[in-house]
């Protein structure tokens, strides 16, 4: 059984619906923190069967003890986690206390209970402002904010774990932008508040939520002056977790892989591709620059590829189409 933390969450309600599409038996960990039942109320639909839950925090003990003792876990894929940028910087404490002690209570429990395969949720944030396009693995890694330390140190800290007892079997997937929906409509992204985001943003200003895009920066080394980045699809990126899980029993070393498709399409790029897909006008202003973003990020996938035999399936047209068709149908997220 997969033990999935953050399974309510945005990427882990789509890797659910993967995994057992794979065949895999799960129980989801999650604290509700950034999330709501309905999400796994809805895979439960798409799935057709009822997905075994444990309400529970990572910070925990007692808690990890609990689904540890109540289910017999043989892997983890680890999405629970805080995830926002700006909030980091204001709140540093809670993004080291959430995300690193969290992850360190976690890989105590799986030490006790010999549970000791782990895929992990890095990012792309751990290149910081990279020296050239496409990254590859092995680019040197920084961060600017709490919240992109917080994956460095857990990347860190897992690799120190392999060190100490080549028993353990990891995966730090380091994903580039995710979007786009399940094609059902009905689960997706629902950010709490005005989003930090681009896509939600772009849908959410579609839909009529938002007024205008405010463009953070016209004037970046990019063809049209925009930030260029490596938009994923959801879907694309919870198979990603899937093939990870199939090859985990052969490592005998951390693996370390990017997900992303190997384009860069720019903020432009996705408003107009938002605009075809879903027939509204996304009506945007030039800002300016956001501080710590940078001009380009995109992925060379080809590691993902050699190791995983994953690579993106979906396109920016269906991105935009599976964002559009949750949007549409639930203009106030999974509350409404
Ligand atoms: P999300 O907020 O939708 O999902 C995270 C889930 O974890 C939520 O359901 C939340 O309730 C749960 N959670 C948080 N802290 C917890 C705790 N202490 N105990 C138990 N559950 C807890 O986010 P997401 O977009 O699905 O991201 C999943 C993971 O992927 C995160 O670790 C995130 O940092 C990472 N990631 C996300 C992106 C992105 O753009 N979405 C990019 C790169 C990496
Ligand atoms: C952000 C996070 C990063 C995280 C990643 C994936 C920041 C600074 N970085 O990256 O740590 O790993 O999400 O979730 O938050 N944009 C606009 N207007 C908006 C929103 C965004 O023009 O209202 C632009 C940005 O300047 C950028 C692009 O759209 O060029 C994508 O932005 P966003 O979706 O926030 O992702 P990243 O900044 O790449």
């Amino acid at each position: 059984m997969v033990l999935v933390t953050g399974g309510a969450g945005y990427i882990g309600s789509h890797t659910c619906i993967s995994l057992i599409e794979a065949g895999y038996d799960l129980v989801v960990f999650d604290n509700f923190c950034n999330s709501s039942r309905e999400s796994l109320k809805r895979v439960e639909k798409i799935v057709g069967r009822k997905i075994n839950f444990f309400e529970g925090d990572i910070r925990s003990s007692e808690d990890l003890d609990g689904v540890f003792k109540a289910f017999e876990i043989d892997s983890v894929i680890h999405f629970a986690g805080l995830k926002a940028v700006g909030e980091s910087v204001a709140e540093p404490v809670m993004y080291y206390d959430n995300n690193v002690s969290g992850t360190v209570k976690l890989c105590e429990a799986m030490n006790k209970h010999k549970c000791k395969k782990i895929v992990f949720s890095s990012s792309a944030t751990v290149y910081g402002d990279p020296h050239t396009t496409p990254i590859k693995e092995d680019f040197p890694l920084s961060a600017t904010n709490p919240y992109g330390r917080s994956k460095l140190f857990i990347e860190e800290i897992l690799r120190d774990i392999f060190v100490s007892d080549s028993e353990w079997k990891i995966v730090l997937l380091r994903y580039f932008n995710p979007v786009g929906a399940h094609k059902s409509g009905t689960i997706g992204e629902d950010p709490n508040g005005i989003p930090n985001n681009l896509m939600p943003y772009i849908a959410q200003t579609a839909v009529g939520k938002l007024e205008c895009l405010s463009v953070f920066g016209g004037d970046y080394d990019t063809e049209d002056g925009t930030g260029v980045r490596d938009y994923i699809h959801v879907v694309d990126l919870a198979d990603g977790h899937v093939k990870a899980l199939n090859i985990i029993n052969k490592l005998e070393n951390v693996l370390t892989v990017n997900l992303g498709t190997g384009n860069g399409y720019s903020v432009l790029d996705m408003v107009k591709a938002f605009e075809k897909a879903s027939g509204k006008t996304v009506n945007y202003k030039i800002a300016p620059r956001r501080a710590g973003d940078i001009a380009k990020c995109y992925a060379d996938p080809s590691y993902a590829l050699e190791q995983l035999g994953w690579s993106a399936k979906l396109g920016v047209d269906e991105m935009c189409e599976d964002s559009w068709r949750w949007q549409s149908n639930n203009p106030e997220g999974y509350t409404a």
